[in-house]
């Protein structure tokens, strides 16, 4: 049997996520990890008796050509150029959401792997919940009717993960590149994946990372962040009216510090038969028997953490053969465009036609 072997480019937190799916796949062998922090890097070999271990990802791919499959899971920064290096070392390529820091480098890469015909995975780990899984099929089966409008609220009171995350240079933006890129993504995934055609948004940073606020849920902050002399520089709140060429709108508001009662995640989609709320299990508004109905599922379709390793394994599929990509470079590209688009209407004060 066929082992991949395995590299790992960023080794901080969610690389935890992609190590645990490759460990449990039979067909794969973790091989090498690459970090720019030594520190990180010699714990993280430590942990998992990996012994070849980089700084540099070009000094890696050189020392080990023999290398099949690449995950990157480093600040936003150097997704693509560790993408494009690679692909050039004729690997395939499982890159951490956002794809890129723009579209521009976002297309950059997505086409490098399609004329390489290596396989670009992205890691829209929403796609991979039961509840996406069966939003997704309630759409196809036609139980929602034409969808037309949409919400996706992720909002954090007083939520900043500090570190890179707050630092533009390295993160590309705040809460709307960070969180929004999921909710965005998983409405677009059970719509049907509609290409967007504009865009009005508006950005504030009024509140920043409020770390003066003692009530900072541990949870969140960045194992990198330093909350003494960290940048903020980024928004820390970002709402949008996305359109796209299915006829769906989709209002989406997104934070780090917000005055709201509390933290919420939820979507909601409208169709003209049907419609569905996720908060955090999904409920089917629709009608029986001339009646207003909501339907619920006996088992929890919420998000439980177990789409990480259905995303790594579903990719390996797809490098296999035997899977279709659930989420492709071309998904990671339309994501980028949208905020890209968000970023300039708020800077412009204008909507954005996205071509
Ligand atoms: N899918 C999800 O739910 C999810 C959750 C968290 C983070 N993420 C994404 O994963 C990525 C990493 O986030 P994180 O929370 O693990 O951050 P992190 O800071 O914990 O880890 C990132 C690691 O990358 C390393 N790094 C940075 N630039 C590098 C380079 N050029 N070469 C090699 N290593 C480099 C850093 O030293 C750090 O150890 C981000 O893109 C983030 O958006 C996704």
């Amino acid at each position: 049997m066929k082992r991949y072997k395995i590299a790992i480019i960023g080794v901080g937190g969610i690389s935890e996520a992609h190590i645990g799916g490759y460990l449990s796949d039979e067909h794969c062998e973790l091989y090498a990890f690459c970090d720019i922090n030594e520190k990180t890097l010699k714990a993280k070999g430590d942990k998992y008796g990996i012994t070849r271990l980089y700084t540099d990802f070009n000094v890696m791919f050189k020392d080990l050509p023999e290398i099949d499959i690449v995950s990157i899971c480093t600040w936003n920064n150097a997704h693509v150029a560790a993408g494009l290096a690679a692909i050039n070392a004729g690997c395939h390529v499982f890159c951490e959401k956002p794809m890129a820091m723009n579209a521009a480098e976002a297309e950059q890469l997505s086409d490098a792997a399609e004329k390489s015909g290596k396989i670009l995975g992205l890691g829209f780990c929403r796609r991979f919940g039961k509840d996406a899984i069966l939003a997704r099929e309630m759409a196809e089966n036609g139980m929602l009717g034409n969808v037309y409008y949409a919400k996706a609220l992720y909002l954090r009171r007083n939520g900043s993960p500090g570190g890179w995350f707050s630092d533009r240079k390295r993160s590309g933006g705040g809460p709307l590149i960070d969180l929004g890129v999921h909710v965005i993504d998983l409405v677009r995934y059970i719509a049907g994946d509609p290409q967007p055609v504009s865009v009005y948004g508006v950005t504030f940073d009024k509140l920043g990372d409020r770390r003066n606020l003692m009530d900072k849920k541990k949870f969140y902050l960045s194992e990198n962040s330093e909350r003494v002399d960290e940048i903020f520089d980024v928004e820390d709140f970002a709402s949008a009216m996305i359109r796209f060429d299915n006829g769906m709108v989709l209002s989406v508001e997104t934070s780090y510090s917000l005055n709201c009662g509390d933290d919420v995640g939820r979507i909601e989609i409208f169709g003209d038969k049907g419609g569905i709320t996720i908060d955090p299990d999904l409920v089917y508004h629709g009608e029986v028997l001339n009646r207003l109905a909501d339907i619920t599922f006996s088992a929890p379709t919420h998000f439980d953490g177990s789409e990480y390793g259905a995303e790594i394994h579903s990719f390996v599929s797809a490098v296999e053969g035997k899977e279709k990509l659930r989420a492709t470079g071309k998904d990671g590209v339309a994501l980028m465009k949208i905020l890209d688009a968000v970023y300039r209407s708020a800077c412009e004060k204008r909507e954005i036609i996205i071509k």
